[in-house]
């Protein structure tokens, strides 16, 4: 799959993507990218990209010219692209979305404005605004580069440890587990004992019900469509629970 970022800091992007699962997956040949620079794109002789306002007011616009060149020079090359404009107004990226995306497979064109402002016409030959959250960046690059670390993490192979992509599709619409590592006690807290036991069945049902457990208590919104063994085993955690708040013993979480 393909992304292309357009924006003004080209190597924010670049070095961030030389790492980590990004890097591994543009190295392995699973995922590309490509990043234009929109300075490239403007006909100004400074290769400014804004302007003021119109109307008056503080702050620059950025223009809609070099991002009309962009966007047309990536249509050169790619037919059936998506072109998405990252914007707080925009319909709320998740992991639902990252899969629709992925199942696609689209080449993604990532248009970054500067919140200062974008100007308005960019919007008609954009397919549609994401937002990663409801809160401002100063622009679109964290943004785009969140929404590509996740798709990637759902290729095949770019996770490198095949176990992990497994278990992320195991753990499906559920928070993680708690993970642990050595040593096996600090500061006095132990490492629960079915981890050290050798017993991958029990350890693997102990996992599913602990994250079903932090599900339940931090997002339960977030438990839809269980199957019916997750259903058994949430039956039996509510059971725990209630004996708890019965008992006086329940520490509800707090975050
Ligand atoms: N640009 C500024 N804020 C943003 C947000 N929350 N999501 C995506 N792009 C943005």
């Amino acid at each position: 799959m393909i992304f292309h970022i357009i924006t003004i800091f080209p190597e924010v992007i670049e070095c961030y993507a030389k790492f980590g699962v990004i890097g591994r997956a543009l190295q392995k040949g699973i995922a590309s990218l490509k990043v234009h620079n929109l300075r490239d794109f403007t006909s100004d002789k400074h290769k400014k990209v804004d302007d003021y306002p119109y109307g008056g007011g503080s702050g620059m616009v950025m223009q809609v010219e070099p991002f009309y060149n962009a966007v047309k020079h990536i249509k050169e090359t790619e037919n059936e692209s998506r072109i998405i404009l990252l914007s707080p107004q925009g319909r709320i990226f998740n992991e639902k979305l990252a899969v629709e995306f992925f199942e696609k497979k689209e080449p993604l064109v990532l248009i970054c404005g500067r919140y200062e402002g974008i100007d308005e016409r960019v919007k008609a030959f954009v397919d549609e605004e994401i937002s990663i959250g409801d809160y401002v960046l100063s622009g679109g690059e964290l943004a785009s580069l969140v929404i590509i670390d996740t798709i990637v993490r759902l290729m095949p192979g770019a996770l490198g440890d095949e176990l992990s992509a497994k278990e992320d599709s195991f753990m499906k619409g559920c928070l993680d587990y708690p993970h642990y590592t050595r040593p096996d006690e600090f500061d006095g807290m132990k490492v629960p004992s079915i981890l050290l036991s050798g017993d991958h069945k029990r350890v693997a049902l102990w996992r599913k019900k602990e994250a079903l457990r932090a599900t339940l208590q931090k997002r339960p919104d977030l438990l839809k469509d269980l199957s019916s063994e997750d259903m058994k085993i949430l039956k039996e955690l509510c059971s725990e629970i209630n004996e708890k708040i019965l008992e006086g013993r329940y520490e509800p979480v707090n975050h």
